[in-house]
This record gives C-alpha cells, sequence and structure tokens, in this order.
C-alpha cells in the first residue's frame, strides 16, 4: 500500500468515485475544487494497493477563530475491505508531514460524536483532542452515513508531537449508544431522538465546563472520558 499525492483528472476522478461511494452521497467534492486544493497549497491523497484506489483524504490551510492558519481536513475515507489495516493512519500521518512542511501547528476536522469507531480512531489511535462543540456543522448532509440528521459534531485538533493536555481534575464519564448505524437506517425518528438526548447532555457538560480527557472501550460499550478542571469549575461558577 502506497500514499501518493494525486494530481492527474483521472486521478481526481477516481478521488469523487470513492468518495461518492463510501458516503453513499451524491455531491462529493466537485473535481474542480480538487484541483484547487492540490495545486494551492492543499494536500489530495490517495491510498493505493497496486492500482486500486482504496483511501483518500483531503486538506486545505484553513483560519481558526483565534486567527491562525492550520491543516483543515475535510474528508478521510477507506473503501470497506481495507478498514482497520492502518490506512485511515497512514493517510492522516501523510496530511501531517504535508502540515509540517508548511509550518501549520495542528489538523483540524470535525466527526460525530456518536460513532464510536470514530471516536476511538481519533482520540485513541491518533491522540487528537476535542478543542470544540459544534451544532449541526454543515446543515442535513443526506448521505448514507448520516441522513436526514443535523449534523452536530465535535472539533479535533492533532498534532502528534505536542503532548496532550493535563487532565486532572473531577471526572465523568458518558457511553455512546450501541447500534447508532442501526437505528439511523431502521428508525430515523427515533435516531433523531437519541442524537437530540445524546448531544443535548454534550452541550450542558460543555458549557459547564467540563472537556474530552479521552476515549476507553470493553468488550461491548465504548465511552468518552470527561474531566473538569478546577479552573474551569471556578470560571464556570462565577458567571
Ligand atoms: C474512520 C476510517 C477513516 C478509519 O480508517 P481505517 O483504515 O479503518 O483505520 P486504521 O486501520 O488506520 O485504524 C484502525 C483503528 O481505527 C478504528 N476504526 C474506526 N473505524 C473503523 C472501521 N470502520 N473499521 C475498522 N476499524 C475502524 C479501529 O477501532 C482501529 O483501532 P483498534 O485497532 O485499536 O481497534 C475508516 O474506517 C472510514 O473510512 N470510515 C468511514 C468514513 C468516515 O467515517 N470518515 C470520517 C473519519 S473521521
Amino acid at each position: 500500500m502506497v500514499i501518493r499525492e494525486l494530481s492527474e483528472p483521472h486521478e481526481f476522478a477516481a478521488f469523487s468515485r470513492l468518495e461518492a461511494e463510501i458516503w453513499g452521497a451524491n455531491d462529493p467534492t466537485p473535481r474542480a475544487l480538487l484541483h484547487v486544493f492540490a495545486r494551492h497549497g492543499g494536500v489530495v491523497l490517495g491510498a493505493y494497493d497496486g492500482e486500486r484506489l482504496v483511501g483518500i483524504s483531503l486538506g486545505f490551510p484553513g483560519l481558526d477563530r483565534e486567527g491562525r492558519t492550520y491543516l483543515h481536513s475535510h474528508v478521510l475515507g477507506v473503501t470497506p475491505e481495507y478498514r482497520g489495516r492502518g490506512v485511515g493512519q497512514a493517510l492522516k500521518r501523510a496530511q501531517w508531514a504535508h502540515a509540517e512542511r508548511l509550518g501549520l501547528p495542528y489538523v483540524g476536522w470535525t466527526y460525530d460524536p456518536l460513532m464510536a469507531p470514530n471516536a476511538w480512531f481519533n482520540l485513541k489511535v491518533l491522540g487528537a483532542t476535542v478543542a470544540d462543540v459544534l451544532e449541526n456543522a454543515y446543515g442535513p448532509l443526506d448521505d448514507a452515513i448520516n441522513g436526514t440528521l443535523p449534523t452536530h459534531r465535535f472539533w479535533v485538533c492533532w498534532n502528534p508531537t505536542s503532548r496532550r493536555p493535563d487532565d486532572q481534575g473531577e471526572e465523568a464519564t458518558l457511553v455512546i449508544p450501541e447500534n447508532v448505524d442501526s437505528l439511523r437506517r431502521r428508525d430515523p425518528d427515533a435516531a433523531r431522538r437519541q442524537q437530540e438526548a445524546f448531544f443535548s447532555e454534550i452541550r450542558q457538560r460543555w458549557a459547564a465546563g467540563w472537556r474530552i480527557a479521552g476515549v476507553e472501550r470493553d468488550s461491548s460499550r465504548v465511552w468518552y472520558r470527561w474531566v473538569r478542571r478546577s479552573e474551569e469549575r471556578g470560571g464556570v461558577d462565577e458567571n
């Protein structure tokens, strides 16, 4: 398996096809934009097994709320039969190498906090940090993964060379519900209620100064580990 930077029209066409397959969406990133990103400071990557494209990622420089330039990662996907073999991590490391070449301090992206495999991949396998909670980040996407649900997201930042923040303080947990995927397919109304209940808990904790310290799992469950440092509790109580 090799990771390559894509630059040719047929490679961008293959990228869009794979993106549409993975997300079951009919509006993958426009090919013209892939050209623009690849030529103007972004990084469009493909993971190849021989001639077959099995994984994709798209990153480009963005400005965060503090006005710092970072590498925004918009797409990361691996074709289903190649998942769990290190392809996602390899694509992410190649994105980080691009960020480092440009002197950028971190790679930032969003993920759905209800997706336990993604939580594990982002927070445990990569060691990214949840830096913000975004309400309906993209509006409803109407694709195979998200359906018509609001797109509530965690905003994560990743710099594999930096130390994780100290997570001493008051602790709590929040278990990610099981069978989120199948409920979304089977019963969209129940999935919407499940999402609202879960996200409302996240919203309240975040507003009260709790932060995500990591994710843990046992044989049947995956849960977020929360921490509230004393100065954050003090700050919230004073207001
Ligand atoms: C999330 C995704 C990019 C991970 O890529 P990957 O190549 O499967 O991941 P890797 O093999 O490098 O890493 C494996 C780790 O990721 C986790 N993982 C996340 N999603 C997984 C999946 N669908 N299948 C297998 N492992 C997955 C595994 O738990 C594993 O950790 P473990 O060995 O400690 O259990 C990929 O599963 C995917 O394309 N998912 C659908 C698209 C998506 O949700 N993209 C958004 C990513 S934020």
